[in-house]
């Protein structure tokens, strides 16, 4: 399998995405704060929403059928990463959620293109792909609750073209729960302690430079750069003040994906998908 490796914004080009419907047992998804309950309806109101504006970016998407064994099965961002002409099946660091991956791996390989897939061949690594921030230039990955460091080796070898430097994720579920791409070479960086420390962490510890946008609500600082548009969380989910300096310092188009439902079970707006660039896949 030949690939293209771009870098840069050509890198966080997507043309394809899968994502996985909703399913009715979604309600009790895992989450690190159980207080406030999901609304189904709403939630499923929200996916398609999302599926919608993805496509409206020009997206190709490829929705899985949900499955009620897994309430954390729209996730799918944690059970894959792609990058180029590459795929790394994952084994998530939640048991619950192993068996997701199986799904994924049969429409990776059912691709008109499909990337290479690698598999996790250590079974005591362990990734979430909420954990690996790839720039477009190098690859950042949290080692969290979900993440080990035989799970950032595995990066290392399955993506050889670009650096990968680890950061812990304590408090958080994952890396992109505190930072997350929002432009060429621009990250949205969360508010508290935790984000505060990553950033000064990716400040010092990055190959390359980037503008950072520091945000005060961690919510607020998990967007998804779809194409040079930016989804972003409304005002009301994130806070005003929050909202209007996204739409102050982003320079591609900002567009309002309400992702209420999915935050009460730690998920954030690249959560539900994983975006591909089937022009980085020849052959
Ligand atoms: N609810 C997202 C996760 O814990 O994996």
């Amino acid at each position: 399998m030949q690939g293209v490796v771009y870098s840069g914004v050509m890198a966080l080009r997507c043309t394809t995405a899968i994502v996985r419907s909703v399913p009715n047992v979604f309600v009790e998804a895992l989450r690190l704060d159980g207080s406030q309950a999901v609304v189904l309806e709403k939630a499923k109101k929200q996916l398609t929403h999302y599926i919608e504006t993805l496509e409206r970016c020009g997206v190709r998407v490829v929705t899985l059928p949900s499955d009620e064994r897994f309430p954390d099965c729209p996730f799918v961002e944690d059970v894959a990463v792609v990058i180029g002409a590459r795929a790394l099946v994952t084994r998530p660091g939640h048991p619950s959620r192993r068996e997701e991956v199986g799904v994924m791996r049969e429409a990776l390989k059912l691709l008109q293109k499909a990337p290479q897939i690698y598999e996790m061949e250590d079974p005591e690594a362990c990734v979430d792909g909420g954990d690996v921030l790839f720039t477009g230039r190098e690859i950042f990955v949290g080692q969290s609750k979900r993440t080990n460091e035989k799970g950032v080796q595995c990066l290392a070898k399955t993506f050889p073209e670009f650096s990968v430097t680890s950061f812990p994720v304590r408090d958080s579920l994952h890396l992109k729960s505190l930072a997350t791409m929002c432009g060429e070479d621009m990250i949205a960086v969360g508010g508290d302690q935790e984000a505060m420390e990553t950033l000064n962490r990716m400040k010092s510890q990055a190959k390359f430079k980037y503008e950072y946008v520091q945000l005060d609500n961690n919510a607020a600082a998990n967007v998804l750069l779809v194409n040079g548009n930016v989804f972003v969380k409304p005002g009301d989910e994130i806070g005003h003040n929050n909202y209007d300096i996204l739409k102050k310092r982003v320079k591609g188009r900002v567009i309002d994906v309400p992702f209420s439902e999915f935050y009460k079970v730690d998920g954030c707006l690249t959560c539900c998908s994983v975006l591909i660039n089937q022009e980085a896949v020849s052959g």
